[in-house]
C-alpha cells in the first residue's frame, strides 16, 4: 500500500490542522488511533470553553441567564440550528433540538403512523438497528395491530450484503395501497450502506406514502438535501460524527408542509408554543408553526453548549471541505485493504460505494480475535455481531497516516493468526 501517498496527502490536507484540537484517548505504552467516530466522536478542545460560559452565566446571573449573557438561554437554540441547517440541508423552522434519538422516533411516530383500514403498513429494514424496532414494535402494540400482519422488511438479496435501492422501491410499489409509512437508516448502521433518500422519497410521495429516516450515521458524514428532496420526517443523534457528547442532545427534522397541520396528534408540551404565548399559561397550546411544535421541554443549556461548540467547528472549516477529505481517507482505505493478500479470503468490505466514513470489515473467521488485537494494539474500532468489524475515518481528526497505520497493524495480525 500507498506510504508515500499517505505522506503527501497529510502534508497538503487543507483542514489537517483540525485533529489538534480535539483531545485523542491515551494509553500509558501505546500510542492511540482512534478509528470509532461512527459510535462516539471525540472531544474538541472548544466544548469545555462553551460549557464553562454557561456555567459562569447561571453562576452569576442564575433565572437571568434566560434573558442576558453572551448567548441568553431563551433561543440559545437558533444558533444551534442555523449551523445544523447546512448540515440536513433544510430551513431552520424544519429543526428542533431535543431529547434523545429513540424518544424523538417515538413522538415522530405519534405524529407520522397514522395507520386506517387499508394504509396500515409499515416498510422497514429486516436488519434495522435494535432500537427502531423496539419503537415501532411499541406503537404497533399501542395499535393492537401484529407484527407479522403490519411489517414489511426489505433485506439485501442471498448473497448479498446491502440493500438495493430498485428492491426497496419494487417493494413500495408492490404494496403502495396498504403503507402507511417508509421508515429507513440514512447510513445502516451494520454495513454502511448510504441509502438513496431522494429516490426513495420519490417513490414515496407517488403511492402518498409518508417516509422517514433515522439519520443517527448520516448526519455530520454525508452530504444531505431533506428539504429538497421533500423527506417528511427525520431524527438523528449528535454524539456520532457531530461530536457533541456522549448522550448528547438530538433533533427532528419535520417538512414544513406540516407545520400548519393541526389535525394530527402530537405529544405537547409547553416548549411547543409559539415563543409569543409560550409564557402566557394558556389553557390551550398555541403551536410554534415549525418543527419546534414537537419540543415539550425547555432545553437542557449545557448539553445545547457542548453541542454549539462542535457545530461550530463544521461552521469554521466548512463541511464541503470535510467531506471531501471524508471521501479521499475511506477511499484510500478501502483500495488500502483490497490490495492485500488476505482479502477475500480472511475478510471482504461489505460497505458499497454508496457511503460515509465507515467501512465495515466482514471477517469469514477470527473476527473477535483480530479485533481484540487491533484494540491491544490502540487501534480503536467497534466489533458488531455477526463478525463485522466497524472502521472510520473520520476527516476531522484523522490521517491517512492513521490509515496505513491501521491497515498494516491488521496485515501483520492477519498473518500471525
Ligand atoms: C442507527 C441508530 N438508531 C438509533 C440509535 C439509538 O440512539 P439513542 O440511544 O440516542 O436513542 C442509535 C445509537 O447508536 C443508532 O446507531
Amino acid at each position: 500500500m500507498k506510504k508515500d501517498y499517505a505522506l503527501k496527502m497529510d502534508h497538503n490536507d487543507p483542514i489537517g490542522f483540525a485533529k489538534n484540537h480535539f483531545f485523542v484517548p491515551q494509553r500509558k505504552e501505546t500510542k492511540v488511533t482512534y478509528l470509532c467516530g461512527n459510535s462516539l466522536g471525540l472531544q474538541h478542545k472548544d466544548i469545555k470553553v462553551y460549557i464553562e460560559e454557561e456555567l459562569r452565566s447561571w453562576k452569576k446571573n442564575a433565572v437571568d441567564g434566560h434573558f442576558i449573557g453572551n448567548r441568553p438561554w431563551i433561543d440559545y437554540q437558533e444558533e444551534v440550528k442555523s449551523m445544523l441547517s447546512k448540515l440536513l440541508g433544510s430551513s431552520q423552522k424544519e429543526i428542533a433540538v431535543m431529547n434523545s434519538l429513540s424518544v424523538n422516533l417515538h413522538l415522530l411516530m405519534i405524529s407520522f403512523y397514522r395507520p386506517d383500514k387499508v394504509r396500515f403498513k409499515i416498510l422497514m429494514e429486516k436488519n434495522a438497528f435494535s432500537s427502531d424496532r423496539y419503537v415501532v414494535i411499541s406503537h404497533l402494540k399501542s395499535r393492537n395491530l401484529s407484527y407479522e400482519d403490519t411489517i414489511i422488511e426489505v433485506s439485501p438479496r442471498d448473497n448479498e450484503d446491502s440493500l438495493r435501492t430498485e428492491d426497496i422501491i419494487n417493494t413500495i410499489e408492490k404494496n403502495n395501497d396498504n403503507i402507511s409509512l417508509v421508515l429507513l437508516p440514512g447510513i445502516q448502521y451494520y454495513t454502511g450502506q448510504l441509502f438513496d433518500i431522494e429516490k426513495i422519497t420519490e417513490e414515496c410521495h407517488k403511492h402518498k406514502i409518508i417516509v422517514g429516516f433515522d439519520l443517527a450515521h448520516a448526519i455530520g458524514n454525508v452530504e444531505l438535501n431533506l428539504s429538497k428532496w421533500g423527506v417528511d420526517f427525520a431524527t438523528w443523534c449528535s454524539y456520532k460524527y457531530l461530536n457533541s457528547g456522549p448522550g448528547g442532545i438530538s433533533g427532528i427534522y419535520v417538512n414544513n408542509k406540516f407545520h400548519r397541520d393541526f389535525s394530527f396528534p402530537r405529544y405537547q408540551g409547553w416548549w411547543g408554543n409559539k415563543i409569543e404565548t409560550r409564557f402566557q399559561m394558556n389553557k390551550n397550546i398555541d403551536p410554534s408553526i415549525s418543527a419546534e411544535a414537537w419540543v415539550m421541554s425547555n432545553p437542557p443549556i449545557l448539553m445545547l453548549a457542548s453541542h454549539l461548540a462542535s457545530l461550530n467547528v463544521f461552521n469554521k472549516i466548512g463541511f464541503p471541505k470535510i467531506l471531501e477529505k471524508g471521501k479521499l481517507l475511506t477511499q484510500y482505505l478501502g483500495e488500502s485493504l483490497e490490495s492485500l493478500s488476505s482479502y477475500g479470503s480472511i475478510f471482504k468490505i461489505i460497505t458499497p460505494f454508496n457511503r460515509g466514513s465507515q467501512l465495515s470489515l466482514f471477517f469469514h473467521t477470527n473476527g473477535k480475535k483480530i479485533f481484540n488485537q487491533l484494540m491491544d494494539r490502540g487501534f480503536i474500532v467497534d466489533y458488531r455481531e455477526p463478525n463485522v468489524v466497524r472502521v472510520t475515518p473520520v476527516p476531522l481528526y484523522n490521517s491517512f497516516m492513521d490509515v496505513y497505520n491501521f491497515v498494516t497493524n491488521l496485515e501483520e495480525i492477519i498473518n500471525d493468526l
